[in-house]
Parts: structure tokens; C-alpha cells; sequence
């Protein structure tokens, strides 16, 4: 069932912009006192090797994050550089010249920001993957009580945890898509979720590819935010024309395209989130850019109070 590994993915175009923005979201909801709780649907391990067997089986961090850091000029926008601040950080060796050797996922990016009084709580259903997050969180965390890893199905284990006890929260909902149905399951998770905890802020990932839920998915999830009267945002970025290549990974029945584009979904973003996104998406679809379709959209709606 489990054939998908974040390991083989680790650091691609689609890594980049959904760390950003989710680091850039953190960073907003942390500036203020009150406790807060990150929920993260589907964890993955938490770190990855980029110089290990997984990520040069299909080296897809060199069309992400190692083409970022290549990129010339550099890029200035705020959101970029904290994130490409967060990965030095895990690679202290970048300081003397070395390489981007590790990468970490969005439990290790959202640990980075959290202040003592936050929460996060990380599900994760492929057991190796589970394990190796135990591991990587113990790792790092201070508090052992603020981190919690739940080896369950994430869309009906975060439901539970709605509404956080400080009513501030946040909640990224990244899986695979590896299997047909997680398109409508994200889409019930969704409704459900803003049932529970209308004020909190919802990122979901989604991939950009030639399958009719994943157009649908985007379209959807404006529906629900406008139902519940909530704002929203919506970003993408396209690196490529369209998959140039495919590759067959270990384990995997089908050869998978090269993704081409993919976007973040986010329900209540905090308010300064549409101007860092207006800076960073320019230079993200510059850097990490292939051909002349290379490009990306950011639209948005509005709050109202009025339901249909
Ligand atoms: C795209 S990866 C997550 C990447 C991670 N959020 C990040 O940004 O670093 C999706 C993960 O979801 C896991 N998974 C699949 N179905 C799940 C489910 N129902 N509940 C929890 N995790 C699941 C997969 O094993 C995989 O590790």
C-alpha cells in the first residue's frame, strides 16, 4: 500500500514552496504570546539525506532546493531567505564552503519555529517513515513534551485534536496523493475540519498534474472557504512545459512523470502571507525555472460574513 517515500521527493520544487510558505505562515503566528498548535497530517520522516541512495535515485532536489541555492543573483524576497536560513541551519558545514547535504521536512521546519508553550503533533502511516520521525524529532527536540507522533491515519487523527485548547492553530495537510481517493478525502478532511475549528489556518499541497482531481481540488477547496466565509489564498509555481521524463522509483508499480508545477491551497492565511508570496513566487518561478512555461499565480478571495 505504502509504496510512496517522501525520501525520493526530498528537496524538490514542490518542497521548496511549500516550506516557504509554511515558514513564512510560522513565522506570523509565532510573533504573538499565545500558545500554538501545528498539526501536520502527514509527517513524513522529518529529515532526509540528500547525498543518500533514496534522493539520488531520482536527484529531483537538483530541479528544487539545490537549484535555489545556485540560483544567481540570489534571491532577496524575506520568505526565501528564511527558508534557505532554516536549511543552513541543518547544515552547518554550508558555513565553510560544504554542501546542502540534509534536508529537512515540514515536522523539523515547524519544530525550528516553535516557541515552549507550542505544540506539534505529526501523523504518519508508512512505518519506516514513522520510525525515522520518532527518531528524528527525539533528536531534536527540547521539550519531550511538546512534540507528539501518532502512527495513525492522519485525516481522522486531527480531527480529534480540533479545536486546539488556545484556539490558534495551524494545520498543513501534505499527503501523497498516491492513491485516487486521498483527492476526495482531503476535500471531506477540509469540510470537516473548518466545521471544527473555523479560525484556524489551513495549508494544503496539492500536485498540478494532468488528472481530473487534482484540477478539481483547488476549485473545491475555494468552495468550502467561501461557504464558511473564509479568506483564502492559492499559489503555484510551474518549473517545466510538462514531464520530460519519467522515472520508474523502487517499489513504485508505475513510472512516475517529473511533476511540473504544484501549488498550496491555504484557508485564513495570516494577513501579511499575500504580499511575502507576491515577493517570493517571482524569484521562486525564476530560480527554479526550466523552459518558457515556467511561471506561477498566486489569486485570493476575501472573508464575508454573509453564508449562503
Ligand atoms: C508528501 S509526504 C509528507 C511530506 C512532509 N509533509 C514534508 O513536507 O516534509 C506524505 C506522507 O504521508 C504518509 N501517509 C500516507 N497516507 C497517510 C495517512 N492516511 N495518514 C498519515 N500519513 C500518511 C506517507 O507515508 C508519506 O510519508
Amino acid at each position: 500500500m505504502f509504496s510512496y517515500r517522501h525520501a525520493f521527493h526530498a528537496g524538490n520544487h514542490a518542497d521548496v514552496l511549500k516550506h516557504t510558505a509554511l515558514l513564512c505562515i510560522l513565522q506570523h503566528l509565532t510573533a504573538k504570546e499565545t500558545p500554538l498548535s501545528v498539526v501536520d497530517t502527514h509527517a513524513g520522516a522529518g529529515l532526509y539525506r540528500l547525498d543518500g541512495d533514496f534522493a539520488q535515485t531520482s536527484n529531483e532536489s537538483e530541479e528544487g532546493v539545490l537549484r535555489l541555492f545556485a540560483s544567481q543573483p540570489a534571491p532577496r524576497a524575506a520568505a526565501i531567505q528564511t527558508y534557505m536560513a532554516a536549511l543552513r541551519h541543518y547544515n552547518p558545514g554550508m558555513a565553510d564552503g560544504g554542501k546542502l547535504r540534509i534536508y529537512p521536512g515540514s515536522p523539523v521546519l515547524a519544530q525550528h519555529l516553535l516557541r515552549a508553550q507550542d505544540k506539534l503533533h505529526l501523523f504518519e502511516l508508512q512505518p519506516a517513515d514513522m520510525r525515522a520521525l520518532r527518531g528524528n524529532t527525539e533528536q531534536l527536540q527540547a521539550n519531550s513534551r511538546q512534540v507528539q507522533v501518532y502512527h495513525e491515519d492522519g485525516f481522522a487523527g486531527a480531527l480529534r485534536l480540533l479545536p486546539p485548547p488556545s484556539r490558534r492553530g495551524l494545520l498543513l495537510c501534505d499527503p501523497s496523493y498516491e492513491l485516487k481517493s486521498d483527492y476526495a478525502q482531503v476535500h471531506a478532511f477540509i469540510g470537516a475540519a473548518l466545521k471544527k475549528f473555523a479560525t484556524g489556518v489551513y495549508v494544503v499541497w496539492y500536485p498540478i498534474i494532468p488528472r481530473p482531481e487534482a484540477h478539481e481540488l483547488p476549485r473545491k477547496l475555494k468552495a468550502l472557504a467561501r461557504q464558511a466565509g473564509k479568506s483564502w489564498l492559492n499559489a503555484s509555481v510551474t518549473v517545466k512545459s510538462s514531464a520530460k521524463s519519467g522515472i520508474q522509483l523502487p517499489g513504485e508499480k508505475v513510472k512516475r512523470p517529473g511533476m511540473a508545477a504544484s501549488g498550496i491551497f491555504i484557508i485564513n492565511p495570516p494577513y501579511p502571507l499575500k504580499g511575502a508570496l507576491q515577493s517570493a513566487l517571482p524569484e521562486l518561478s525564476r530560480a527554479l525555472g526550466q523552459d518558457h512555461l515556467a511561471g506561477f499565480k498566486l489569486e485570493n478571495g476575501e472573508a464575508s460574513s454573509q453564508r449562503p
